[in-house]
């Protein structure tokens, strides 16, 4: 057994539930009127209500004795200070560090010896410079024209973060329209290109390390579209910035550095939307609202490193989804912003919570025997409603959820926004109270029904409700509470990797498809025949190999 199954804090948690299966919200609800002001926080205008869970006050003072007792608060530090907590990377993990920069009496941030924080506000100078530069129209391409597009060619972090952001924040952006390619699929490339004008165009080569298949051959074609109108291959400077911390691969790809926007590699490709990564933001948006969003980080930060264990937004998040997972063996969560610029928010979560938090050995290597990070998904309401809500009420998995909103929308359109909202509160209070079979039988009988028919209907139209969700609420998504809503969820990725004891910002999960799909390009490439794998892979290759 593991020190944390082993745990007294673990077993207490474990006895706790064994001794509480039979917990009703709806009797949680009618027995104590002060649920809500029990069972929520607010920083500001940012609400969070978790009354909707199937917690009690003991549950949750359980669970912060399992966060004190597994560090919590030390490793936060650590981590927060620049100790290299990324330990199988050798790498501190400080993108708190890029929000942290703007406040000019924060104390120094130590890396290897050196502060990072100047470093910091350097690049950010910079961005403002060029930013300004091209949204004013001063930045011209090669024949003289101002940049109307910017393509921003990545994947992954380099991709959902900045994709994400510009579409949360589309309603304050203005001046340049943004593209955002990041499939080796040529057909990404080929579609954002199609009625793009190359004079006018701007293209973004965004990857950490520089050395990324997908980004690589997308921005080697995206050059040759340029030079095939530009011709000479002096015009690549006046349309192709780098966004790296691979000064050296940047200039091998003919991009002169002087148009590289650097960060560094204690900066996680899935938390990078903070570096420069966030370019396309601040040519999108403007630099005063990339700045905003890096003030609402800022202030999540600080809440995240002062409240006590009990009133910590992420790790109260944090700690009910270890609940579920780890207690109620849920291996799910959704999350549903009924926001449509919040389009992109799941996927950009998928990546930065399973990335993080899908592994299976702990920090000394040894295999975990508890489950570590769940399945996230999700969508937008009230799609989702008429899409897959279906199963979480009336199916046979639990999942809990996270609803997201603004009190205010973007667009005073009629009564759309009041009815967004009402789905929200509905659907929260559905899924906690569901419908008794005794309420269900009595307004099919209202509805003038024989009883026959009732009875056949009825087993269909009771929900047994008991479902958990979180409800996230602000007054508007401006960048700063989008700042502030990110860093919430990164830090609840951050205190859940803790408990577990697994270090949340590697990836080696991703290298190994990498390597075996470099090897069968090149066995593609000399159309030599295949017989050095399984034989489902050498049957596909060779059906491939028939058809192409
Ligand atoms: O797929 C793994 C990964 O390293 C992600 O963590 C990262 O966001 C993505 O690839 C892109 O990496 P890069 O920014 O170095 O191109």
């Amino acid at each position: 057994m593991s020190a944390l199954t082993q745990s007294k804090a673990w077993q207490d948690l474990r006895a706790h539930f064994a001794a509480n299966t039979g917990l009703s919200m709806r009797r949680l609800f009618d027995d104590d009127p002060g649920r809500f002001a029990q069972f929520s926080l607010r920083l500001d205008d940012l609400l969070l209500d978790y009354s909707k869970n199937l917690v009690t006050r003991e549950t949750m003072s359980l669970l912060c004795a399992l966060a004190r007792d597994r560090g919590v608060e030390a490793w936060r530090d650590k981590m927060f200070s620049g100790a290299k907590i990324n330990f199988t990377e050798r790498r501190a993990v400080l993108h708190t560090a890029l929000r942290a920069a703007l406040d000019a009496k924060h104390v120094p941030v130590m890396v290897d010896g050196q502060d990072v924080l100047p470093g910091v506000r350097r690049v950010l100078d910079r961005m403002r410079v060029f930013t300004e530069s091209v949204r004013s129209g001063a930045w011209r391409g090669y024949s003289g024209k101002p940049i109307t597009d910017v393509v921003n060619i990545g994947i992954g972090g380099s991709y959902l973060g900045p994709l994400m952001v510009c579409r949360a924040l589309h309603p304050y952006s203005d001046k340049v329209k943004l593209h955002f390619v990041s499939n080796v699929d040529g057909t990404d490339l080929l579609e954002n290109l199609r009625g793009l004008d190359p004079q006018s165009t701007l293209f973004i080569v965004a990857s950490k390390t520089f050395t990324t298949q997908e980004t690589l051959m997308n921005a080697r074609s995206a050059r040759d579209w340029l030079l095939r109108s530009a011709g000479d291959a002096k015009h690549i400077a006046r349309h192709f910035v780098a966004l790296s911390t691979n000064a050296r691969e940047v200039e091998a790809f003919g991009i002169d550095v002087a148009n590289m926007f650097e960060f560094s590699d204690w900066v996680g490709g899935r938390y990078s939307l903070w570096s420069s990564i966030g370019l396309p933001i601040a040519l999108a948006a403007g630099m005063d609202n990339f700045e905003e969003l890096l003030r609402g980080g800022y202030e999540m930060d600080t809440h995240f490193r002062t409240a006590p264990l009990e009133r910590n937004m992420p790790v109260i998040l944090a700690l009910l989804g270890i609940w579920y997972n780890n207690f109620h063996n849920v291996s799910t969560q959704a999350l549903l912003p009924y926001d449509q610029t919040l389009e992109y928010f799941v996927s950009y979560f998928q990546q930065a919570d399973m990335e993080s938090n899908g592994k299976r050995v702990d920090r000394e290597g040894v295999a975990v025997d508890y489950a570590t990070g769940p399945v996230l998904w999700g969508g937008i309401g009230t799609n989702s409603q008429h899409a897959f809500f279906q199963l979480i009420h009336q199916g046979t998995q639990m999942v809990p959820a996270d609803f997201i909103a603004s009190a205010q929308g973007f667009h005073p359109l009629g009564e759309h926004h009041a009815t967004l909202v009402s789905n929200f509160f509905a659907q929260t209070e559905a899924l906690m109270r569901g419908k008794t079979e005794a309420e269900a039988r009595n307004e099919l009988q209202n509805s003038g029904m024989d009883a026959q028919a009732i009875e056949a209907l009825l087993p269909h139209k009771v929900f047994v409700g008991n479902k958990p969700t979180n409800s996230i609420l602000f007054e508007k998504l401006t960048p700063r509470t989008l700042g502030r809503l990110i860093a919430l969820y990164e830090h609840k990725i951050f205190v859940q990797g803790i408990v577990w004891n697994i270090n949340s910002y590697d990836q080696w999960g991703v290298e190994l498809g990498k390597q075996l799909a470099g090897h069968i390009q090149a066995e593609l490439r000399s159309g030599a025949e295949i017989s050095a794998h399984d034989s489902s892979t050498n049957g596909l290759i060779h059906h491939y190999n028939a058809l192409k």
